[in-house]
């Protein structure tokens, strides 16, 4: 998979890129990330990016003639393509199923905007997805992008070191996760679960299954809405709130 992210500052980029699963990704050829500066498609001697907001109002808009010569030419630097999102908190909220359908294609480009953000144009002729990372409003969406690149490059099959490992996180299955012990058994009187150290998977399955459920049923109970469960899962879930979990 290539990803290419036009932003006005690479430099945010170095750090959460350069270090665990992403660089292992990247170091394996899984995918490659590149970087593009917005200002060096901006003209004259001062490479201005940005500009008054028509109208009136605070703050200053990113001009649409560097953006759409920064996309050009990134387009061109690879036959490769896919998805376009430009990360704005306006946009659709970013999920797990997003995740899932962008990590299955061949190219991604990331438009990280700044200031106001970008000129309309830019949304309205460059974008095929407009995404938000939350409901609250950040200086700029170079972390917002990275958070998505982040959440892709998990997707990718073999960035993770098992294959299970992505399919046992929250939200794969459509539940939270339960809860991890390592060692020690028993740490200042908190012991970890018998049916964990029991050695016996089968159960440890069946522990784990239910935990999620009940993880999930306690903190995000719409995410249980249209789920498939078995009757006795359905039972064991009601009867546990009944107890008031
Ligand atoms: C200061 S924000 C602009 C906010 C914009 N004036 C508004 O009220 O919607 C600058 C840039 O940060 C990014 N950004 C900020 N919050 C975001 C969020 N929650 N999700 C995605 N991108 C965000 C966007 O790229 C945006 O263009």
């Amino acid at each position: 998979m290539r990803i290419d992210i036009l932003t006005l500052f690479p430099g945010m980029f170095r750090g959460p890129f350069d270090e665990s699963i992403i660089k292992r990704a990247v170091d394996a050829g899984l995918v490659s990330i590149n970087l593009h500066n917005i200002r060096d498609w901006a003209e004259g001697k001062h490479q201005v990016a940005d500009d008054y907001v028509y109208g009136g109002g605070p703050g200053m808009v990113m001009k649409p003639e560097p953006v759409f010569a920064a996309m050009e030419a990134v387009l061109e630097m690879a036959p490769e393509r896919g998805p376009v999102v430009l990360m704005t908190p306006a946009g659709r909220k970013f999920g797990h199923g997003l995740t899932v359908e962008l990590a299955a294609a061949e190219r991604l480009i990331v438009l990280s905007g700044h200031y106001e953000g970008f000129d309309a144009r830019v949304h309205e002729h460059l974008a095929t997805h407009e995404v938000s990372i939350g409901d609250y409003v950040l200086s700029g969406g170079e972390l917002p992008a990275m958070v998505l690149v982040d959440a892709v490059v998990r997707q990718i099959p073999g960035a993770l070191g098992s294959p299970d490992s992505v399919e046992e996180e929250s939200f794969s299955a459509g539940l939270l996760e339960a809860p991890h012990y390592t060692r020690p058994p028993e740490f200042r009187g908190w012991q970890v679960p018998d049916v964990l150290l029991s050695g016996h998977h089968a159960e440890v399955d069946k522990w784990r299954r239910r935990q999620n459920l009940l993880l999930t049923a306690r903190r995000r109970p719409d995410l249980l809405e249209g789920l498939p469960l078995s009757n006795e899962e359905k039972e064991w879930l009601s009867e546990q709130m009944e107890q008031g979990f």
